[in-house]
């Protein structure tokens, strides 16, 4: 199977109601972890990366690693997504690779730090959302913040999503997905004790979907950052503090109320470093590097098969033929059409 619009995916998500995770990936064993993960559990899924990952594997390793994975696993549905496109040229360049899906994250000026002006916001998803419609692919804007910075993106503020504006920028961009600020940050540090209703703002959610029935929401900042990994990553030589992440009950009452995609990059780190600190600690005198990029394929797999039967794609690969990217296109077409007229 071809690589799959991302609208296709979510589309066919809100019908059936369930979430899709969408999974970063740097490298080979990564992207076969999830694929593994999708063909035990039947699951779509969406494969993302974001401009650190780009740069680390190269965009022509990436893009042709994931030609791979369509070509070896045809009965699953895939997406390949430029995270967090900071700028109209990063979502640009991603397209014209082939990427089926971008995210412009205008909530952020282009040093991916400081916080954007709204009108700034709107005119960068606009241009993307232009660029990319006109090739069937699709387009994922944000609005408000999120806190936290991972690696150097973020601002650190948490300004949470303004329902009405929300429904402003989709009215002027026509993206098709929008991520929400509802309290949660990226990284393994989100929150220091378990959070509660009133750390997460649910009921945003709710009214952003009650607004927008026909624009899928994604949650950034959903790593659940199991307390099991940290103990292993520790017992194995690691030094983290104890974190909490986004519990899946919390996302799984998103999904109830329009989150299709659920962003999920923490876990998978979190999960390949302890398999391969364990790995590494019980056979030190090992120096064949598949003992751990095997152990690290693995741990990738596990985490990605219990968040795809959690987040309730398991089961639906099957479930619909996917659209070209010229079909999506003519769609667009005539979307646009239908509303000048
Ligand atoms: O949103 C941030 C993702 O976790 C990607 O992180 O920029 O370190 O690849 P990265
Ligand atoms: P986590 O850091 O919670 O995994 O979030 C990942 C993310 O939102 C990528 O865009
Ligand atoms: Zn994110």
């Amino acid at each position: 199977m071809p690589l799959v619009s991302l609208r296709q995916l979510l589309d066919e998500a809100a019908k059936g109601g369930y979430g899709v995770g969408a999974f970063n990936v740097n490298n080979m064993e990564q992207i076969q972890g999830i694929m593994e993960a999708a063909r035990a559990t039947n699951s779509p899924v969406i494969v993302q990366a974001s401009r650190g990952a780009r740069s680390y594997a190269g965009d022509r390793f990436l893009y042709h690693l994931m030609l791979a994975a369509a070509e070896v696993y045809p009965e699953i549905p895939v997406a390949l997504h430029q995270d967090h496109g900071n700028s109209p040229e990063t979502c640009i360049s991603a397209i014209d690779l082939g990427f089926t899906s971008v995210m412009m994250d205008g909530s952020l000026e282009a040093d991916g730090k400081s916080v954007a002006d709204y009108e700034y916001n709107v005119a960068v998803t606009r241009e993307v959302a232009e660029y990319a419609h006109a090739r069937g692919v699709t387009v994922e804007g944000e609005l408000g913040t999120l806190g936290g910075i991972e690696d150097g993106v973020g601002s650190g503020e948490v300004h949470l999503t303004d329902p009405e504006q929300a429904h402003d920028i989709v009215e002027r961009t026509g993206i098709d997905a929008i991520a929400v600020a509802i309290g949660t940050s990226h990284g393994a540090y989100k929150f220091s004790k378990k959070p509660d209703g009133q750390v997460l703002a649910m009921h945003l959610i709710e009214e952003i979907h009650r607004r927008l029935p026909d624009t899928h929401l994604v949650m950034h900042g959903s790593s659940s950052v199991p307390a099991d990994l940290i103990e292993r990553l520790n017992a194995a030589g690691g030094k983290m503090k104890p974190a909490f992440g986004v519990p899946v009950e919390e996302i799984q009452l998103g999904i109830r109320h329009g989150v299709r995609k659920v962003n999920v990059d923490t876990d998978g780190r979190l999960a390949i470093t302890a398999a391969v600190r364990e790995a590494l600690l019980a056979k030190p005198e090992e120096f064949d590097p598949r003992h751990f990029t095997k152990a690290s394929r693995e741990g990738m797999r596990e985490v990605v098969a219990e968040r795809m039967v959690q987040f309730g794609q398991a089961g639906h690969a099957g479930d619909y033929e996917p659209l070209s990217l010229d079909q999506m296109k003519q769609t667009y077409a005539e979307t646009a059409a239908g509303a000048t007229s």
